[in-house]
């Protein structure tokens, strides 16, 4: 049975993968700035910093700046944020030595682009440096320090010699091609870098007007709208969910297009949102009926497939893998997935997050197409029929808000039933007994616990 107040283990959870993160940061012997994906520098070979990953963990170091209440963290978060910048634009500019130039994926501690084989270019790594750094800079220029973001964030000129408008340049110019997915596989037109690229560009448009560069505003924009567009054709009504991947191309064959990155994706990259100045301009938010439809089809997939899972033994949320058609194990490709800590952990963040919105518009509105979301939820009587409206004063919007975060929880209980004795993760856990497989201590799971802490106001009452 689960225990009654989550509050324990989940602080106990969050505090270790603060410290674990920040291991991972500027680690001894790399250039200042550089966030390795995990320690492991072999069997496999994740120390490097991969835009993706690196972008998302500054996401959480953020989080952790505006949540710190001692002056010395604030200070210590700000500038390892500021390191992250400068090396960011450092890698911005060797990145002329990778054939995929801005869309090369991953770096060496010393800032070079990777040489060997790779799926390249990816292009969401810019879009989640982007999101990210502009949510730096409106809370910098929140906080006065606008010489500070004008040198280093975005300066307004062309060509730039800044971080977010380098990238928002990129961005703009070339989200119309196709590339390498984030799980680095298949290359085509992906909903997750797409919504991304989308994100970016409105939130960088924001920016652009804030700081008197309203050509690039129009232009950050109009790109946008094309791109949100294309956005729409990802809808599989037959399938009733969201394809990961249109206009694939090359190898692993056919896939069925469900893919947990596309719930990551509306997080805004495991976003907690608050801080976001345009929440809501989202054509994708957490409560969009394709959106519901689509995390139901995954989690039911995946509860199917993986052994842990197995609902004889409820014991918690179900773990949540890359695609049901994986075969990457964490050492090869040519075995079986698994179900990873950071996209169980990222449907935490995802329910809450849900339930937020919910209670912001005091209204849950059930469709024929969002309607086998609502049927899972853990209640006793969930019989919800299309077309209904749950406002707020029903007591069944009250328990379905309630069984959104109870939900939530049991994801963040899944991990926590099979987390190592010291608090660290792996990038996978083993779909037949839970352990921890692949490369340890995956940045991203960390980053990912710290941005569903917040998002469930589950805070450490320190720091
Ligand atoms: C193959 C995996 O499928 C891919 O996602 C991963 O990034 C690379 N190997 C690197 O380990
Ligand atoms: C494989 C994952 O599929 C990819 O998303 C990630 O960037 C790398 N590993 C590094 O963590």
């Amino acid at each position: 049975m689960r225990a009654k107040s989550p509050q324990r283990w989940i602080h106990q959870d969050l505090e270790r993968a603060r410290e674990l993160l920040l291991k991972n940061v500027s680690p001894p012997g790399a250039i200042p700035g550089a966030i390795v994906a995990s320690p492991s520098r072999s069997n496999p070979d994740y120390y490097f910093h991969w835009v993706r990953d690196a972008g998302i963990v500054v996401k959480a170091i953020l989080s952790l700046y505006q949540s710190a209440a001692q002056p010395a963290a604030r200070r210590r978060y700000l500038s390892l944020m500021i390191d992250f910048l400068d090396f960011s634009r450092h890698i911005q500019r060797t990145a002329a030595r990778s054939p995929a130039g801005l869309g090369e994926p991953k770096f060496t501690i010393d800032g070079e682009p990777y040489s060997g084989p790779w799926g390249r270019p990816q292009h969401d790594g810019p879009a989640i440096r982007a999101i990210e750094l502009t949510r730096l800079a409106f809370v910098l220029l929140d906080e006065g320090k606008r010489e500070l973001v004008r040198e280093k964030l975005y300066d307004a000129k062309l060509p730039t010699d800044s971080v977010i408008k380098t990238d928002l340049e990129y961005v703009s110019h070339h989200w119309r091609e196709p590339c390498f997915d984030p799980w680095e596989e298949v290359w085509g037109h992906h909903f997750f870098t797409r919504l991304l690229e989308r994100t970016a560009l409105v939130e960088g448009a924001a920016l652009a007007a804030r700081l008197e560069d309203a050509g690039a505003a129009r232009w950050y924009l109009e790109q946008s709208r094309a791109l949100g567009d294309e956005l729409l054709l990802h809808w599989d009504p037959g399938r009733n969910h969201l394809v990961a991947t249109r206009d694939q191309d090359g190898w692993p064959s056919p896939r069925s297009g469900l893919d947990s990155s596309v719930i990551v994706a509306t997080l805004g990259g495991y976003a907690t949102e608050k801080d976001l100045p345009l929440e809501g301009v989202s054509p994708y938010p957490v409560d969009q009926e394709q959106v519901l439809a689509t995390a139901a089809a995954v989690e039911r997939a995946f509860e199917a497939m993986y052994l842990i899972n197995d609902p004889s033994m409820p014991i918690a949320g179900i773990a949540i893998g890359r695609y049901p058609e994986d075969r990457y194990d964490g050492y090869r490709t040519d075995s079986l997935g698994n179900p990873w800590p950071s996209l169980t952990i990222a449907f935490a963040s995802y329910y809450y997050k849900l339930a937020e919105r919910y209670l912001r518009q005091e209204r849950a509105v059930l469709t024929s197409t969002n309607l086998p979301f609502f049927q899972r939820l853990p209640l006793e009587d969930a019989r919800f029929r299309p077309g209904e409206e749950l406002l707020r004063g029903d007591p069944r919007f009250g328990d379905v808000v309630d069984a959104l975060r109870r939900k939530g929880d049991a994801f963040l209980e899944r991990v926590h039933q099979h987390i190592n004795p010291d608090g660290s993760l792996s990038e996978q856990m083993n779909r037949y007994t839970g352990c921890q497989q692949g490369a340890p201590d995956l940045s991203m799971n960390y980053a990912a616990y710290i941005l569903a802490a917040e998002m469930g106001g589950h805070r450490p009452s320190s720091r």
